[in-house]
């Protein structure tokens, strides 16, 4: 008998409806896999077959072929010994076909016939709701993954004997009730309240810019100036996500399968802060069965780069597209797959080597050769894509030792947080802007289409940005970046119009070494 199993296999975040098609006939007892399976869905029969054996099933002596359509597409991972197994079962009449109807099955088997985890729930589940199938069932551990998809029936599976007692009828599971959990957040995991950090006021409010609008900025100062500390203290000013920005993060890190098993949904902007020996592959993403790389698990919140000219070559030039495309396509022999790479880049540096370049009280050792040299490891085009160049000038001691604090983080955050959902209205439903094909949140994801249309300048402004471009050599991209940043610190101040010294404000922070 042929019985049929929907399944679903993982292209980059979008999943594939895949057929488990399990047909008997009479022969040796064999269980055989086609349609493009890899090593892990290979071993898939002989889980299944033990599986099915300790539930208190029956396993066929018969040849048993399973093929999973359509065949061009690879099929990884073990998440298919579920939908084999009740196919399994349906055939040897073990369970109605009828059961089946209208649901999607996904799951690893132990031997035992427990269910476990699998990456890549949330873009499964997203796919059964695009495609109108009702009802999912997934491992329990995943459920409350699953269950973030909107109009569908989650069915938790624990084991698979009490899956077969559901099919048939006997012992119904009840579904996963959805659960967004507490509606105010905890604050995020940061190295220091921004009050705690003494003097650097000009930096504090580059960095407040920078969230505000998701713009990149780029750090350069002498040791022990605080640039790490600050950096890194940025995820207690970054704004809060929107639901949909989480699902979108959510799915990144589900199918990299680094989704904690307390929290189904991640409601904190990511922070990534990669070492420099990181390999091309580990920050771009990619390798044999491409994963998404360091750019894609900070989508939607903040790649931080410290001791910037460290990182290889090659590795930061794989920047340069993504840094503008805002998502990576990577190439394989099976074809491309894409993965969203929207973060906030934030970088470190010393000045030169020995690192006390132009430092008032600390004299520099370095050779003017070897200054040029450690410079030129960042590429002017990357350099060009960094709208906030700031320097971290050593903090003096009356400041460092007096008592009085800072502003507080919430304070500037509650800023940022009026200043982006301005940003977010404006693109819903501002007048000017023509709809983009995807929902903008931010500044920084304007287009020259958007820049035109809420970026006007008043003659003075016009004249202020000319002069500027003739004296620091600007390229067009540079120009259309300060517009943005203008854009964001007008937003800041709660104006409808970019003003002169918005415009002033955003061009100081372009560097004055003209890429
Ligand atoms: N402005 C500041 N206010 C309070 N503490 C500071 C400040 N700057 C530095 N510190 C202290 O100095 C330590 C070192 O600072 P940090 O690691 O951020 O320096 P850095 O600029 O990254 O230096 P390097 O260039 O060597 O990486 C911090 O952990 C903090 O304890
Ligand atoms: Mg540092």
């Amino acid at each position: 008998m042929l019985a049929k199993v929907t399944s679903c296999a993982l292209e980059g975040l979008e999943g594939v409806l895949v057929d488990v098609e399990v047909d008997t006939s009479r022969g040796m007892p064999s269980l055989v896999i086609v349609g493009l399976p890899d090593a892990a869905v290979k071993e898939s029969s002989e889980r299944v077959r033990s599986a099915i054996k300790n539930s208190g099933f029956v396993f066929p002596g018969k040849r048993i072929t399973v093929n999973l359509a359509p065949a061009d597409i690879r099929k990884a991972g073990p998440a298919y010994d579920l939908p084999i197994a009740v196919g399994v079962l349906i055939a040897s009449e073990q369970v109605w076909p009828q059961a089946v109807e209208g649901a999607l099955f996904i799951g690893e088997l132990s031997l035992d016939g427990s269910v476990r985890h699998v990456n890549g729930v949330l873009p499964i589940a997203a796919l059964a709701q695009q495609q109108g199938i009702p009802r999912v069932f997934v491992p329990a551990c995943d459920a409350p993954e699953a269950a973030l998809i909107d109009e569908l029936e989650i069915i938790p599976i624990e084991h698979l004997a009490g899956l077969a007692a559901h099919l048939q009828g006997l012992r119904k599971i009840a579904p996963h009730a959805p659960d967004i959990g507490p509606a105010s957040l905890p604050l995020p995991p940061y190295a220091a309240d921004f009050a705690e950090i003494k003097g650097q006021e000009h930096v504090k409010r580059a960095l407040e810019v920078a969230a505000a609008g998701g713009h990149n900025c780029l750090m350069a100062g002498p040791p022990g100036a605080g640039k790490t500390l600050l950096a890194r203290s940025l995820p207690s000013i970054l704004p809060t996500m929107t639901i949909n920005e989480s699902l979108e993060v959510t799915k990144v890190y589900s199918i990299a399968g680094l989704l904690p098993d307390d929290t189904p949904l991640v409601r904190h902007r990511p922070f990534r802060a990669p070492h420099h020996s990181i390999s091309h592959a580990g920050l771009v993403g990619g390798g044999n069965w491409p994963r998404p790389g360091e750019i894609s698990l900070a989508h939607r919140g903040v790649l931080f780069l410290d001791e910037l000219p460290e990182f290889g070559t090659r590795t930061l030039e794989g920047l340069r597209q993504p840094l503008e495309d805002r998502k990576i396509s990577i190439a394989r022999a099976a074809g491309t797959l894409t993965f969203p790479a929207n973060f906030m880049f934030v970088a470190a540096m010393n000045p030169c080597p020995c690192g006390y370049y132009g430092d008032p009280t600390h004299g520099c050792t370095c050779s003017m050769q070897s200054i040029s040299r450690y410079q030129k490891r960042i590429s002017g085009p990357l350099l060009d894509r960094i709208d906030i160049h700031v320097e971290v000038p050593r903090v003096d001691v009356e400041k460092l030792t007096a008592d009085r604090l800072g502003e507080p983080s919430e304070a500037i955050r509650a800023r940022v947080e009026t200043a982006r959902e301005a940003q977010r209205a404006r693109f819903a439903s501002g007048p000017g802007v023509p709809g983009p094909a995807t929902p903008l949140s931010c500044n920084a994801d304007m287009g020259p289409t958007e820049v035109r249309a809420v970026c006007n300048l008043d003659e003075a402004g016009r004249s202020l940005v000319k002069a500027a471009m003739q004296q620091l050599g600007m390229s067009a991209r540079a120009f259309h970046r300060i517009l943005k940043l203008a854009r964001t610190i007008a937003d800041l101040a709660g104006s409808e119009r970019i003003e002169t010294p918005h415009l002033a404000e955003a061009i100081q922070y372009r560097p004055r070494r003209a890429a």
